[in-house]
């Protein structure tokens, strides 16, 4: 039986809606949440995502701000512009899209944001509320895998999750969370021996290397969650036919842009998991719609208030 496909811009869209209607409830006693996104230079991906971000924003009623500093814009300029954003009672979050220009230091950047605005969870102090279980904000692209998981109820306490990939962005964080829902957890990279081996462990695969299609159906136990948190474009006609031959809507894409989104994980594995995430309409329309859950979070935890919980579904 072919895998079960897990509808992320349906989570993502019940998430929002949620959101929104918490951001209803905070207007009616006067306050509301304000996000600053701030973008380096000209990077067309990240245009692309920051619009995104800003029309999220403005779908669930948060207002936002976009700066955008030139590319030639040093560490000190840009660690100006976040202080001016870490005084204003206005803005609650602050996201400072990545990659930054080579020139720039990144790590100083990001440690400069007021970690109670700090809606990517990059900061230090973040990180460190996560792994141990204190509350804070979490990074939105994990906090993203586990909504999936959990709205699609599969089940976590006591599974064995294996985590492809060790990025700070990505990672370690899902990693971290799926130990503080009780999984036993593995986390593979470049240098792990016998990789297939260790994955055909897992109930639970997530797949974030940024490698396309790397993950085949060797790396599956059968009826394994596969959780593939990739973005690759691929725009070799050979590559594409290795992963896509006989699929005639990707073939129709392809043909038209030149180009089409693959995740880490190949197609052929929705012949033996129990239920995938699909590339694209997975995992990415999560991380905005944890963004927005973030900065909500945010607002809230400033003025001293309750967190909100996601309904479970
Ligand atoms: N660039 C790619 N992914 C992300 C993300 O999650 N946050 C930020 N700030 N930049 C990114």
């Amino acid at each position: 039986m072919p895998a079960l496909i897990l509808d992320g811009t349906k989570i993502a869209q019940q998430i929002r809606s949620e959101v929104a209607a918490e951001v209803k409830a905070m207007a009616a006693a006067g306050i509301r949440p304000g996000l600053a996104v701030v973008l380096v230079g000209h990077n067309p991906a990240s245009e692309i995502y920051v619009r995104g971000k800003v029309k999220a924003c403005e779908e669930v009623g948060i207002y936002s701000e976009k700066l955008t500093p030139p590319d030639s814009a040093s560490t000190s300029e840009l660690l100006a512009v976040i202080d001016d954003l870490n005084r204003r009672d206005q803005i609650d979050g602050i996201l400072v899209q990545l990659p930054l220009p080579r020139h720039v230091d990144s790590k100083k950047v990001l440690l400069s944001v007021d970690p109670a605005k700090d809606v990517d969870g990059f900061h230090p102090m973040n990180v460190g509320f996560l792994s141990t279980q204190r509350p804070g904000l979490v990074p939105c692209t994990p906090a993203g895998v586990l909504e999936i998981l959990q709205r699609s109820n599969i089940p976590i306490s006591g599974r064995e999750a294996v985590v492809v990939g060790r990025s700070d962005i990505v990672g370690k964080p899902a990693a971290m969370l799926l130990i503080n829902a009780n999984a036993t957890v593995t986390v593979c990279h470049s240098k792990t021996h016998d990789l297939p081996a260790v994955c055909r462990r897992a109930d639970i695969l997530v797949a974030a290397i940024g490698r396309a299609g790397m993950i085949t159906r060797d790396f599956v136990k059968p009826g394994a969650a596969v959780i593939d948190v990739g973005m690759n474009s691929v725009t070799n006609p050979a590559e594409f036919q290795r992963f896509f031959a006989g699929n005639t809507k990707r073939e129709e894409t392809f043909r038209k842009r030149g180009s089409t989104l693959i995740g880490d994980v190949h197609p052929e594995v929705a012949q033996v998991a129990g239920a995938l995430t699909p590339v694209p309409g997975g995992v990415g329309p999560l991380t905005i719609a944890m963004l927005m859950f973030n900065t909500v979070k945010a607002a809230k935890m400033r003025r001293g208030s309750r967190v909100p919980e996601l309904s479970r579904a």
